[in-house]
């Protein structure tokens, strides 16, 4: 490399983590799935459906009777942290719920407050489900150029420039994220507000497991007047 070559570095990267069960707990998933209490979503004013139904229970992972899949999602939330926090304070699961689509697969693009690292684990969804949006802050004063992104410079995107990052949804697949990081579900192509057509497939629900966590003793440095 020359004097006047251009060297372009990464600052601050924002790690996310993938691994995947596969079906190793598929017993646990159905578990989960079988045994789980839901609230039902209202209908909206226009007679239309939301978008997905909540688990009655908001700790689903605070049972003995799921070990795998918690000791799992655990442990991985363990050494991610190493990684995004350089510390090795232990992590637990503060809230743990999960999310049930009927139909529309959709979520609002949003961010989980009073949580360290968040998380989706998906216990049962399709090769054609809609995947987990991962969206840059927008800070202000940056610039908005207009997207136009023809094939022919799909070599000019690149993890510095691009504002959302998608991972596939797959059963047993694990992702976790800086609870701050903004994400969402579905895609334009979706329209969420459709009409509920028919009785939808129990078999093509679509469940996803998420969680909140904090550290389980108190954090911060008296001195630096920051302890919690
Ligand atoms: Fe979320």
């Amino acid at each position: 490399m020359s004097k006047n070559d251009l060297n372009i570095h990464g600052i601050f990267p924002v790690p996310i983590a993938v691994a995947e069960t596969g079906n190793e707990f598929d017993n646990e998933h159905q578990k989960l799935i079988r045994d789980t209490e839901y609230i039902i979503n209202p209908y909206s004013s226009n007679g239309n459906r939301f978008d997905y139904d909540t688990s009655n229970s908001t700790h689903v992972l605070d049972t003995e009777d799921v070990p795998n899949i918690r000791n799992f999602i655990l442990s991985h939330v363990n050494e991610y942290s190493k990684v995004l926090f350089g510390n090795t304070d232990e992590l637990v699961f503060t809230q743990s719920w999960i999310m049930r689509h009927p139909e529309h697969q959709h979520m609002f693009t949003h961010r989980h407050t009073n949580s360290a690292i968040s998380g989706s684990y998906y216990l049962q969804c399709t090769e054609e489900d809609a995947n987990l949006n991962l969206h840059k802050d927008t800070k202000e004063g940056q610039i908005g150029l207009p997207v136009i992104r023809p094939t022919t410079i799909d070599s000019m995107i690149n993890d510095f420039n691009c504002d959302v990052t998608t991972v596939p949804a797959i059963t047993g697949k694990l992702i976790l994220f800086p609870s701050w990081l903004q994400h969402s579900m579905g895609s334009g192509e979706m329209d969420p507000g459709r009409e509920l057509t028919g009785t939808p497939d129990p078999s093509k629900y679509r469940y996803v497991l998420a969680f909140n966590t904090w550290w389980n003793h108190p954090i911060g440095v008296e001195r630096n007047l920051n302890r919690l």
